[in-house]
């Protein structure tokens, strides 16, 4: 048994991967990541792979490694449970003058499953401290169906995927959730009728159940997990004017759109839009260790504040809340976003990568290519004018052929994702899409 047979084996005896139908995965031998340098991985047997989708982002950037053993020079962790750290305040400074000027207080953890969690808790406490009686109802989320907020229970409940989320009926809360767009997109020829259409069933909701609806959470401008589903223009906006109208919070769960991934820094940035919660995670470290935040309004602080410590405290908190190490990584990752220029990068890229994934629409198994910055959808169908979904095992073949040309891509049932490394350059994005075509007419023309 060579070297890499040996890792299989025990790949295969020990662990228990996310998202994996386990029973499938071990009877592969799956690609085994042994280092990455830029947007390259490399496996174990020495193959290079382009990094098509940010889950394995890799960013080989010394200057992130600096930054870790410099931290590690002063310690890597203590708790922020009645002290404080440097780097943890330092980012909490840095993530508020960045973000929407509503959003004043930072509170630490370290999944975007966690930071939503949070939000709802908050969203759900602020309430209660303002008027225990008056808002005893508002205890429900509206939400989107095909939403995806993560998989603890909390972001369970407030999620709408259907083959992630049904299984979990019996243990989660009620919410009220909304047809998404995709719903009503076949029923309707111009966007702004599908947005009027929405707005409208949202408003009804609103007008109706204010007085049971703690918040409105949901992805800003991009449905990820869902097969990258694109919010009309003005969606965002109009979402955060009727919130406020209603006296409900908005909360915008910014974990995978976050930190430039949509050509802006932040999704909400699109459409000047002011949340009262913001959740982020993912790119804010680069890649490097696990962090998230959940950013919060004044007025939502403020209402957690009493002179005595077990009165309208929030009880929440985890043992590596704010670590050193992490927050200094993110801060290093964000002062490279902004002296790399990276946003601009992005905007330029995003051309590129928009361009020649549209070069593909005229393929007759391609339904639609969608997305924004560097988050891009290649719906794949059988029939361009159905939109019937190609098979889920054509599809498959598809994205494993693409692993023998040197492409590691991902797909989301028919979705083929384009989720590249913030900072690949233009003749990586290039050559990312030409391996996918090349993958796919390889597989389509056998069919
Ligand atoms: C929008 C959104 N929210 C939350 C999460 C959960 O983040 P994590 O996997 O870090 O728990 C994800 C993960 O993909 C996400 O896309």
């Amino acid at each position: 048994m060579n070297y890499t047979q040996e890792l299989h084996a025990k790949d295969a005896q020990y662990v228990w991967h996310p998202f994996t139908q386990m029973g499938v995965y071990t009877k592969d031998e799956p690609i085994i990541i042994e280092r990455g340098q830029g947007s390259y991985l490399y496996d174990t047997n020495g193959n290079k792979y382009l990094d098509g989708y940010v889950s394995l982002w890799v960013n080989n950037n010394k200057k992130l490694n600096k930054a870790i053993k410099k931290q590690l020079n002063h310690i890597a962790h203590s708790t922020l449970l009645g002290s404080s750290n440097i780097p943890s305040i330092e980012l909490a400074e840095k993530l508020v003058m960045m973000t929407p000027e509503r959003l004043q207080k930072v509170f630490y953890s370290d999944t975007g499953s966690a930071s939503v969690e949070i939000a709802i808790k908050m969203a759900y406490q602020y309430w209660k401290n303002i008027d225990r009686q008056q808002y005893a109802n508002k205890n429900k989320f509206l939400t989107l169906h095909n939403g995806y907020h993560g998989d603890t229970i909390g972001s369970v409940s407030v999620g709408g995927i259907d083959s992630f989320h049904k299984i979990f009926k019996d243990l989660i809360f009620e919410n009220i959730q909304i047809k998404t767009l995709c719903l009503y997109k076949s029923h309707y020829t111009h966007e702004q009728e599908m947005l009027d259409s929405i707005l409208s069933n949202i408003e009804s909701i609103l007008a109706e159940r204010n007085d049971e609806i703690a918040g409105f959470i949901l992805e800003p401008l991009i449905q990820g997990a869902t097969g990258l589903l694109v919010h009309p223009h003005g969606f965002l906006k109009s979402v955060e004017l009727l919130c406020r109208k209603y006296n409900v919070l908005l909360i915008c769960d910014e974990v995978a759109v976050g930190f430039g991934r949509t050509g802006e820094m932040f999704a909400c940035h699109h459409e000047a839009v002011q949340s009262d919660i913001i959740c982020l995670g993912k790119a804010i470290t680069g890649g490097y260790l696990p962090l998230a935040t959940t950013l919060t309004s004044q007025k939502i602080y403020d209402a957690f504040l009493s002179n005595r410590h077990g009165v309208n405290t929030f009880f929440h908190g985890h043992t590596y809340t704010g670590n050193q190490l992490v927050c200094s990584i993110a801060l290093e990752n964000i002062k490279l976003f902004e002296k790399d220029n990276l946003i601009s990068h992005i905007q330029t890229t995003s051309q590129t990568l928009k361009h020649r994934l549209n070069k593909l629409k005229s393929h007759k198994n391609v339904g639609d290519v969608r997305g924004r910055g560097l988050m891009f959808g290649v719906e794949l169908v059988k029939d361009k004018q159905s939109k019937e979904p190609l098979d889920i095992s054509t599809v498959e073949i598809i994205v494993y052929t693409c692993k023998d040309h040197g492409l590691m891509i991902r797909n989301l049932e028919n979705v083929i994702t384009f989720v590249p490394i913030l900072s690949m350059s233009k003749k990586e994005i290039k050559t990312m899409v030409k391996l996918f075509e090349k993958a796919l007419h390889q597989t389509l023309s056998k069919k």
